[in-house]
């Protein structure tokens, strides 16, 4: 193919019917937006075909979100967005890309996709370039039977190109169609040139049809596809949930390939962007988002969830435990119903134990918090046992403060440290102290009322029936 290569993505149009509050384009799926998978089928096109192409996406309706997200996401030079002032139709919408980019005139293709086909694959669009230019076409459309062609544009053939009818203008006879339009077309530019000025709005939708560019007097040719999967369209939230379910399965699909162990896939949720290294198990019902990273031969039990987090070789992450923005080395246990917060750190080989919260913490190897804790804005050196019920008072009301914790040392249960306050190494806490004062390495600290016993007067204050 020539270098010079466009490659536009519609994305202005108003999505409403899917009743959301962002645009179209951002819906999520998998933990990505629906724009992001159709702009990495586009980049891997140009892996393809070996050669830099400009990607354009065309916004209109709350632009500002979809520019927002692509300048966070994605280089400049790699793609740019260009605005559709209204949203008039789809030949419109190419009207503006070539108007905010008129040296793209001068380029020998166009491809153009819709940030709405997420499913498309640069694999697709390869075929489609080669169908162009190996037949000498002018445009192709890809097409695909659907098994309900409501909504879609219908494909009319000619005796040499075809047309395509919207669904609104379309007669009984062309509504019985199933052939139908997948909105991912390439072109030759210079034929879009010719065709663009010469659309009208004149059918029930009042808008400019991207679609009236193929005639049956033309050298264009649809192009069909056997699987409709690749062009299932995100109208509506029933559609979105559709495609995500598909996106699952792959994903699922080449975990288990690489050697990850699901009890059972098909209750589990794990995002796109989650890695999952081999001879690892995961139970039903586990939720894992983000770029979460789970090492070799751990186990992720019953109703797990983890967010952006690094869990390395070897950990058991027990059931219903919730894990967020945390970094886990190898062989620690978490759970079960631990929860790690933000800025959670844990070295190799720590325990959490269950009904534990830890927040931006670091806790050094060997470290356990075995039951019923709070550790927040602290540092435990390692090897240091907490015991059961154990709380850092780290808030005044207005401020955070932290508690450090040296090496091997002992903290009893139902203690409390007021922070800020620094408990040195091999240091001994005794059970049920509140500890707001430094404690030195190698110190024993006890802070809690002598116990006084009376023998006999238990009979004062035990109630029975009979009072
Ligand atoms: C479109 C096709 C239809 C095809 C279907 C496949 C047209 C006229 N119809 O219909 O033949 O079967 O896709 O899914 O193209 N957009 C703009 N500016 C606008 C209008 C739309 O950028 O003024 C964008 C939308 O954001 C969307 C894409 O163009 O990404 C398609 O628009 P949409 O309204 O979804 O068209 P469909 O009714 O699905
Ligand atoms: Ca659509």
């Amino acid at each position: 193919m020539s270098d010079k290569i466009g490659l536009v993505i519609l994305a202005a149009g108003k999505g409403t019917r899917l009743k959301l509050d962002i645009p179209k384009a951002l819906s999520p799926i998998q933990g990505r937006t629906l724009i992001d998978y159709v702009i990495s089928a586009a980049s891997g096109l140009q892996d393809r075909l070996q050669q830099k192409i400009p990607i354009s996406i065309v916004v209109g309706h709350m632009r500002e979100a979809i520019e927002k997200h692509v300048s966070e996401r994605y280089s400049g030079d790699q793609i740019s967005c260009v605005v559709q002032k209204e949203q008039l139709g789809t030949a419109d919408a190419l009207k503006s890309y070539f108007a905010a980019n008129k040296q793209h005139w001068n380029y020998e293709y166009t491809f153009i996709l819709c940030a709405d086909t997420p499913l498309v694959t640069s694999e697709l669009l390869h075929t489609l370039a080669k169908e162009v230019l190996e037949n000498g076409l002018d445009a192709v459309a890809a097409t695909f039977k659907a098994a309900d062609p409501t909504g879609y544009g219908r494909i009319i053939r000619g005796a040499k190109g075809f047309k395509i009818v919207e669904q609104k203008d379309a007669s009984l006879q062309e509504l019985q169609v199933d052939e139908v339009n997948s909105g991912i077309y390439v072109a030759k530019t210079s034929y879009i040139k010719g065709m663009l000025d010469k659309i009208d709005s004149n059918n029930k939708a009042g808008e400019f049809y991207l679609t009236d560019m193929f005639k049956q007097d033309a050298n264009v040719s649809p192009v069909m596809f056997e699987d409709s999967n690749y062009f299932l369209g995100v109208n509506n939230l029933v559609q979105l949930e559709e495609v995500t379910s598909i996106v699952q399965k792959q994903k699922i699909q080449q975990l288990q390939l690489g050697g990850v162990i699901f009890l059972n896939s098909s209750s589990c949720y794990v995002e796109d962007e989650v890695e999952i290294a081999p001879g690892t198990t995961v139970y039903p019902n586990v939720t894992l988002m983000g770029k979460t990273k789970i090492g070799r031969d751990c186990i992720v039990e019953t109703g797990v969830v983890i967010k952006s987090s690094s869990v390395a070789d070897n950990c058991r992450i027990l059931a219903h435990s919730n894990i967020e923005d945390s970094i886990i080395e190898s062989h620690c246990s978490v759970g079960p119903s631990a929860r790690l917060r933000p800025g959670t750190v844990l070295g190799i080989e720590c325990k959490i134990g269950n009904f534990v919260e830890i927040k931006k913490s670091i806790l050094s190897p060997g470290v356990k918090v075995s039951h019923l804790s709070y550790v927040g804005d602290a540092e435990i050196g390692k090897n240091t046992n907490i015991g059961c019920g154990f709380i850092t008072c780290n808030y005044d009301g207005a401020k955070k403060h932290k508690t450090i914790i040296g090496d091997n040392s002992f903290i009893g249960s139902d203690c409390q440290t007021v922070a800020p306050v620094r408990i040195g190494n091999n240091a001994y806490v005794g059970s049920g102290s509140t500890i707001n004062k430094d404690v030195p390495d190698g110190a024993f600290a006890i802070a809690r009322e002598r116990q006084v016993t009376k023998e006999g007067m238990a009979s004062r204050f035990l109630k029975t029936n009979k009072d």
